[in-house]
Protein backbone atom coordinates (compact mmCIF):
# COMPACT_ATOMS: atom_id res chain seq x y z
CA UNK A 1 0.00 0.00 0.00
CA UNK A 2 1.25 3.68 -0.89
CA UNK A 3 0.60 7.33 -0.20
CA UNK A 4 0.56 9.94 -2.13
CA UNK A 5 1.88 13.50 -0.69
CA UNK A 6 -0.54 16.17 -1.98
CA UNK A 7 0.44 19.46 -2.80
CA UNK A 8 0.20 22.35 0.09
CA UNK A 9 3.19 21.24 2.18
CA UNK A 10 2.22 24.03 4.68
CA UNK A 11 -0.53 21.68 6.39
CA UNK A 12 0.64 18.89 9.22
CA UNK A 13 1.89 15.96 7.32
CA UNK A 14 -1.04 13.89 8.58
CA UNK A 15 -3.66 16.45 7.12
CA UNK A 16 -2.21 15.84 3.98
CA UNK A 17 -1.83 12.22 3.36
CA UNK A 18 -4.54 10.54 0.57
CA UNK A 19 -5.05 7.44 -0.05
CA UNK A 20 -3.13 6.29 -3.34
CA UNK A 21 -4.75 4.97 -6.60
CA UNK A 22 -4.29 1.31 -5.79
CA UNK A 23 -5.75 1.38 -2.04
CA UNK A 24 -9.30 -0.25 -2.06
CA UNK A 25 -10.40 0.71 0.92
CA UNK A 26 -14.24 1.90 0.31
CA UNK A 27 -13.60 2.17 -3.11
CA UNK A 28 -16.77 2.09 -5.31
CA UNK A 29 -16.81 -0.50 -7.37
CA UNK A 30 -14.74 -3.17 -4.36
CA UNK A 31 -16.58 -6.32 -3.25
CA UNK A 32 -14.21 -8.57 -0.72
CA UNK A 33 -14.78 -11.94 -0.43
CA UNK A 34 -16.63 -13.45 2.00
CA UNK A 35 -20.04 -14.49 3.06
CA UNK A 36 -22.78 -12.02 1.64
CA UNK A 37 -26.37 -12.59 2.67
CA UNK A 38 -28.38 -13.20 -0.63
CA UNK A 39 -32.09 -13.34 0.09
CA UNK A 40 -34.58 -14.30 2.92
CA UNK A 41 -35.31 -18.24 3.06
CA UNK A 42 -38.84 -17.17 2.53
CA UNK A 43 -38.04 -15.09 -0.41
CA UNK A 44 -36.85 -18.38 -2.35
CA UNK A 45 -40.31 -20.21 -3.75
CA UNK A 46 -42.03 -21.29 -6.35
CA UNK A 47 -40.40 -21.51 -10.25
CA UNK A 48 -39.36 -17.82 -9.74
CA UNK A 49 -35.04 -16.81 -10.19
CA UNK A 50 -34.46 -13.73 -8.14
CA UNK A 51 -31.35 -11.37 -9.52
CA UNK A 52 -29.55 -10.10 -6.89
CA UNK A 53 -26.99 -6.92 -6.77
CA UNK A 54 -23.69 -7.43 -5.25
CA UNK A 55 -21.87 -3.84 -5.89
CA UNK A 56 -21.33 -3.93 -10.04
CA UNK A 57 -21.83 -7.73 -10.26
CA UNK A 58 -25.11 -9.81 -10.38
CA UNK A 59 -25.96 -13.32 -9.38
CA UNK A 60 -29.07 -15.16 -9.40
CA UNK A 61 -31.07 -17.27 -6.50
CA UNK A 62 -33.68 -19.56 -6.71
CA UNK A 63 -34.86 -23.01 -4.78
CA UNK A 64 -34.73 -25.97 -6.95
CA UNK A 65 -38.08 -28.59 -6.34
CA UNK A 66 -36.19 -30.30 -3.37
CA UNK A 67 -35.98 -27.51 -1.16
CA UNK A 68 -32.22 -26.32 -1.78
CA UNK A 69 -31.38 -22.90 -2.31
CA UNK A 70 -28.86 -22.04 -5.12
CA UNK A 71 -26.61 -18.60 -5.93
CA UNK A 72 -25.31 -19.08 -9.49
CA UNK A 73 -24.02 -16.75 -12.08
CA UNK A 74 -26.74 -14.37 -13.32
CA UNK A 75 -25.46 -15.18 -17.15
CA UNK A 76 -26.22 -18.59 -19.28
CA UNK A 77 -23.39 -20.88 -20.04
CA UNK A 78 -25.01 -20.74 -23.33
CA UNK A 79 -24.91 -17.42 -24.96
CA UNK A 80 -25.37 -15.12 -21.67
CA UNK A 81 -28.79 -14.85 -21.48
CA UNK A 82 -30.16 -13.28 -18.72
CA UNK A 83 -31.07 -16.07 -16.16
CA UNK A 84 -33.45 -13.97 -14.11
CA UNK A 85 -35.72 -14.71 -16.55
CA UNK A 86 -35.54 -17.90 -16.66
CA UNK A 87 -37.50 -20.70 -14.31
CA UNK A 88 -37.25 -23.62 -11.68
CA UNK A 89 -37.68 -26.66 -13.40
CA UNK A 90 -37.31 -30.66 -12.59
CA UNK A 91 -34.28 -30.13 -14.93
CA UNK A 92 -33.18 -27.38 -12.95
CA UNK A 93 -32.79 -23.85 -13.51
CA UNK A 94 -34.19 -23.17 -17.20
CA UNK A 95 -33.08 -20.70 -19.72
CA UNK A 96 -35.84 -18.98 -21.30
CA UNK A 97 -33.91 -18.44 -24.58
CA UNK A 98 -33.50 -21.71 -25.77
CA UNK A 99 -34.24 -23.50 -22.61
CA UNK A 100 -30.95 -25.38 -22.09
CA UNK A 101 -31.11 -26.25 -17.90
CA UNK A 102 -28.53 -26.23 -15.01
CA UNK A 103 -28.96 -28.60 -12.15
CA UNK A 104 -27.95 -28.30 -8.67
CA UNK A 105 -24.19 -28.81 -8.89
CA UNK A 106 -24.14 -25.99 -11.80
CA UNK A 107 -23.79 -28.83 -15.14
CA UNK A 108 -25.94 -28.49 -17.92
CA UNK A 109 -28.66 -31.29 -18.13
CA UNK A 110 -30.68 -30.26 -20.59
CA UNK A 111 -30.25 -28.33 -23.99
CA UNK A 112 -33.45 -28.82 -26.53
CA UNK A 113 -32.23 -29.30 -30.32
CA UNK A 114 -28.72 -30.14 -29.20
CA UNK A 115 -27.24 -33.58 -30.09
CA UNK A 116 -25.43 -34.75 -26.98
CA UNK A 117 -25.54 -32.05 -23.83
CA UNK A 118 -23.30 -29.57 -23.40
CA UNK A 119 -20.27 -30.16 -21.19
CA UNK A 120 -21.41 -26.07 -19.63
CA UNK A 121 -21.70 -25.06 -16.19
CA UNK A 122 -22.93 -22.56 -14.48
CA UNK A 123 -20.67 -20.75 -11.88
CA UNK A 124 -22.22 -22.04 -8.69
CA UNK A 125 -21.69 -20.36 -5.53
CA UNK A 126 -21.45 -22.77 -1.93
CA UNK A 127 -24.33 -21.67 -0.22
CA UNK A 128 -25.40 -21.56 3.52
CA UNK A 129 -29.31 -21.39 4.58
CA UNK A 130 -29.20 -20.15 7.93
CA UNK A 131 -31.04 -17.51 10.61
CA UNK A 132 -34.03 -17.50 8.06
CA UNK A 133 -31.71 -15.80 5.44
CA UNK A 134 -29.83 -17.50 2.56
CA UNK A 135 -25.82 -16.78 2.47
CA UNK A 136 -23.20 -17.38 -0.56
CA UNK A 137 -19.78 -17.53 -0.27
CA UNK A 138 -18.34 -14.95 -3.15
CA UNK A 139 -15.08 -15.38 -3.98
CA UNK A 140 -12.21 -18.47 -4.86
CA UNK A 141 -14.43 -21.47 -6.13
CA UNK A 142 -14.77 -22.87 -2.16
CA UNK A 143 -15.06 -20.75 0.44
CA UNK A 144 -12.18 -20.07 2.10
CA UNK A 145 -13.26 -20.48 5.80
CA UNK A 146 -16.96 -21.76 6.97
CA UNK A 147 -20.07 -19.23 7.98
CA UNK A 148 -19.27 -18.47 11.57
CA UNK A 149 -21.89 -19.44 13.93
CA UNK A 150 -23.53 -18.02 16.74
CA UNK A 151 -22.46 -19.57 20.27
CA UNK A 152 -24.65 -22.90 20.83
CA UNK A 153 -25.80 -20.86 24.15
CA UNK A 154 -27.65 -18.11 22.00
CA UNK A 155 -30.97 -19.82 21.31
CA UNK A 156 -32.81 -16.94 21.09
CA UNK A 157 -32.76 -14.60 17.78
CA UNK A 158 -34.49 -11.31 16.90
CA UNK A 159 -33.97 -10.13 13.25
CA UNK A 160 -34.35 -6.08 13.39
CA UNK A 161 -35.77 -4.07 10.16
CA UNK A 162 -33.14 -4.02 7.61
CA UNK A 163 -31.36 -0.33 7.06
CA UNK A 164 -30.06 0.90 4.30
CA UNK A 165 -27.25 3.56 4.53
CA UNK A 166 -25.42 4.97 1.17
CA UNK A 167 -21.85 4.27 2.19
CA UNK A 168 -19.85 1.49 0.75
CA UNK A 169 -19.61 -1.50 3.62
CA UNK A 170 -16.42 -0.95 4.51
CA UNK A 171 -16.69 2.40 5.78
CA UNK A 172 -19.85 0.75 7.95
CA UNK A 173 -18.25 -2.00 9.51
CA UNK A 174 -14.83 0.00 10.18
CA UNK A 175 -17.29 1.09 12.45
CA UNK A 176 -16.50 -1.60 15.37
CA UNK A 177 -13.09 -0.61 15.29
CA UNK A 178 -13.20 3.36 15.42
CA UNK A 179 -12.60 3.63 19.10
CA UNK A 180 -12.46 7.50 18.87
CA UNK A 181 -15.92 8.34 17.44
CA UNK A 182 -17.38 6.41 19.90
CA UNK A 183 -17.24 9.81 22.95
CA UNK A 184 -18.55 12.58 20.37
CA UNK A 185 -20.95 10.12 17.92
CA UNK A 186 -22.37 7.62 20.91
CA UNK A 187 -21.47 9.80 24.13
CA UNK A 188 -19.43 6.29 25.17
CA UNK A 189 -16.37 6.18 27.00
CA UNK A 190 -13.85 3.18 25.83
CA UNK A 191 -10.75 1.84 25.70
CA UNK A 192 -9.39 -0.77 23.46
CA UNK A 193 -8.39 -4.15 25.24
CA UNK A 194 -7.00 -6.13 22.60
CA UNK A 195 -6.91 -5.90 18.46
CA UNK A 196 -6.16 -9.13 16.56
CA UNK A 197 -5.69 -10.02 13.18
CA UNK A 198 -5.80 -13.40 11.33
CA UNK A 199 -5.02 -12.41 7.93
CA UNK A 200 -6.24 -12.16 5.15
CA UNK A 201 -10.35 -12.74 6.18
CA UNK A 202 -10.80 -11.79 9.79
CA UNK A 203 -9.62 -9.07 12.31
CA UNK A 204 -10.82 -8.24 16.07
CA UNK A 205 -11.23 -5.48 18.22
CA UNK A 206 -12.09 -6.14 22.07
CA UNK A 207 -12.90 -2.85 24.12
CA UNK A 208 -14.60 -1.81 27.20
CA UNK A 209 -15.82 0.93 28.83
CA UNK A 210 -19.03 2.61 29.90
CA UNK A 211 -22.34 3.36 28.01
CA UNK A 212 -23.79 7.22 27.31
CA UNK A 213 -26.35 8.34 30.00
CA UNK A 214 -28.94 8.79 26.88
CA UNK A 215 -32.38 8.37 28.18
CA UNK A 216 -33.59 5.84 25.81
CA UNK A 217 -30.90 3.39 28.14
CA UNK A 218 -32.91 3.87 30.65
CA UNK A 219 -35.47 1.85 29.49
CA UNK A 220 -33.40 -1.53 29.66
CA UNK A 221 -31.82 0.15 32.80
CA UNK A 222 -28.43 0.58 31.72
CA UNK A 223 -27.32 4.09 31.23
CA UNK A 224 -23.81 4.19 32.10
CA UNK A 225 -23.21 0.57 32.55
CA UNK A 226 -20.09 -0.71 32.47
CA UNK A 227 -20.09 -2.76 29.02
CA UNK A 228 -17.57 -5.19 27.23
CA UNK A 229 -17.58 -6.38 23.37
CA UNK A 230 -15.39 -8.09 21.06
CA UNK A 231 -16.19 -7.02 17.25
CA UNK A 232 -15.00 -9.80 14.80
CA UNK A 233 -15.11 -9.46 11.21
CA UNK A 234 -14.88 -11.88 8.64
CA UNK A 235 -14.37 -11.64 5.30
CA UNK A 236 -15.91 -8.52 3.18
CA UNK A 237 -19.81 -8.46 4.47
CA UNK A 238 -20.07 -9.67 7.86
CA UNK A 239 -19.16 -8.66 11.33
CA UNK A 240 -19.86 -10.03 14.66
CA UNK A 241 -20.11 -8.51 17.88
CA UNK A 242 -19.93 -10.29 20.66
CA UNK A 243 -21.21 -8.83 24.19
CA UNK A 244 -20.74 -9.91 27.44
CA UNK A 245 -21.46 -6.74 29.12
CA UNK A 246 -24.32 -5.38 30.41
CA UNK A 247 -26.18 -8.30 28.59
CA UNK A 248 -25.01 -11.12 27.20
CA UNK A 249 -25.21 -11.30 23.62
CA UNK A 250 -24.26 -11.71 20.16
CA UNK A 251 -24.90 -9.00 17.27
CA UNK A 252 -24.35 -10.36 13.94
CA UNK A 253 -24.09 -7.52 11.01
CA UNK A 254 -24.67 -8.44 7.41
CA UNK A 255 -23.79 -6.01 4.88
CA UNK A 256 -24.32 -6.16 1.34
CA UNK A 257 -23.46 -3.67 -1.48
CA UNK A 258 -26.75 -2.98 -3.86
CA UNK A 259 -25.77 -1.66 -7.59
CA UNK A 260 -24.87 1.48 -6.32
CA UNK A 261 -22.52 -0.02 -3.64
CA UNK A 262 -24.08 1.03 -0.72
CA UNK A 263 -25.04 -0.99 2.16
CA UNK A 264 -27.54 -3.04 2.57
CA UNK A 265 -27.33 -4.07 6.62
CA UNK A 266 -29.57 -6.95 8.24
CA UNK A 267 -29.09 -7.07 12.51
CA UNK A 268 -29.42 -9.94 14.01
CA UNK A 269 -29.21 -10.31 17.97
CA UNK A 270 -28.82 -13.60 19.30
CA UNK A 271 -29.05 -14.15 23.66
CA UNK A 272 -28.97 -17.25 25.60
CA UNK A 273 -32.28 -15.93 27.83
CA UNK A 274 -35.01 -13.99 26.45
CA UNK A 275 -35.85 -12.06 29.57
CA UNK A 276 -32.65 -10.33 28.70
CA UNK A 277 -34.24 -9.12 25.07
CA UNK A 278 -35.20 -5.91 25.84
CA UNK A 279 -31.83 -4.64 27.16
CA UNK A 280 -30.51 -6.33 24.34
CA UNK A 281 -32.30 -4.27 22.16
CA UNK A 282 -31.89 -1.34 24.08
CA UNK A 283 -28.29 -1.39 23.55
CA UNK A 284 -28.32 -1.96 19.85
CA UNK A 285 -30.78 0.68 19.79
CA UNK A 286 -28.84 3.50 21.42
CA UNK A 287 -25.89 3.32 19.17
CA UNK A 288 -26.99 1.89 15.69
CA UNK A 289 -29.07 5.22 14.04
CA UNK A 290 -26.70 7.90 15.67
CA UNK A 291 -24.10 7.97 12.68
CA UNK A 292 -25.32 7.29 9.80
CA UNK A 293 -25.48 10.54 8.39
CA UNK A 294 -21.90 10.82 9.01
CA UNK A 295 -20.88 7.48 7.89
CA UNK A 296 -23.03 8.90 4.46
CA UNK A 297 -20.70 11.75 4.00
CA UNK A 298 -17.33 10.20 4.37
CA UNK A 299 -14.72 10.85 1.64
CA UNK A 300 -11.90 8.52 3.65
CA UNK A 301 -8.19 10.67 4.11
CA UNK A 302 -5.34 9.09 5.57
CA UNK A 303 -5.51 11.77 8.37
CA UNK A 304 -4.95 9.23 10.84
CA UNK A 305 -4.20 10.93 14.68
CA UNK A 306 -2.74 8.40 17.33
CA UNK A 307 -6.66 8.16 18.88
CA UNK A 308 -7.11 6.55 15.22
CA UNK A 309 -4.37 3.51 15.49
CA UNK A 310 -6.77 0.73 15.96
CA UNK A 311 -9.17 2.23 13.28
CA UNK A 312 -5.84 2.63 10.52
CA UNK A 313 -4.72 -0.68 11.39
CA UNK A 314 -8.45 -1.92 10.50
CA UNK A 315 -8.08 0.02 7.31
CA UNK A 316 -4.71 -1.42 6.37
CA UNK A 317 -5.85 -4.64 7.35
CA UNK A 318 -9.28 -4.90 5.28
CA UNK A 319 -7.59 -3.09 1.92
CA UNK A 320 -5.63 -6.06 1.75
CA UNK A 321 -8.35 -8.09 1.85
CA UNK A 322 -9.01 -10.14 -1.40
CA UNK A 323 -11.48 -8.51 -3.80
CA UNK A 324 -14.47 -10.43 -5.38
CA UNK A 325 -14.34 -10.26 -9.44
CA UNK A 326 -17.29 -12.04 -11.05
CA UNK A 327 -16.43 -14.77 -13.59
S1 LIG B 1 -28.65 -18.28 -23.95
FE1 LIG B 1 -29.51 -19.55 -22.47
S2 LIG B 1 -30.20 -21.27 -23.53
FE2 LIG B 1 -29.31 -20.02 -25.02
FE1 LIG C 1 -20.89 4.36 15.56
Amino acid sequence: MEFVMLSGAKHPAHEILRVAQDDSFAEPGCVRQGWYRIARSRALRGSKVRAVAIGPHRVVAYRDFNGQAHVTDDRCAHLGADLSRGAVTNDGLRCAFHGWCFGADGACTAAPGVSAIPKRRLLHHAVEERWGFVFAWLGSALPAFPLPGVPAEATVQMTLPPQRVRAHPDTVLSNGFDLAHLWPSHGIEATTIDVEEKPPWEISHHFEGRLSNRLRLSIGGIRRAPFEVTFTQYGGGLVFGYVTRPVEQTIVFTCTPDAEGHSRIHTMIFLPRRRDLVRALCLVWSTALDDIPLMETIAWTRGFSDADAVLERYVRFVAEMPQWRNG
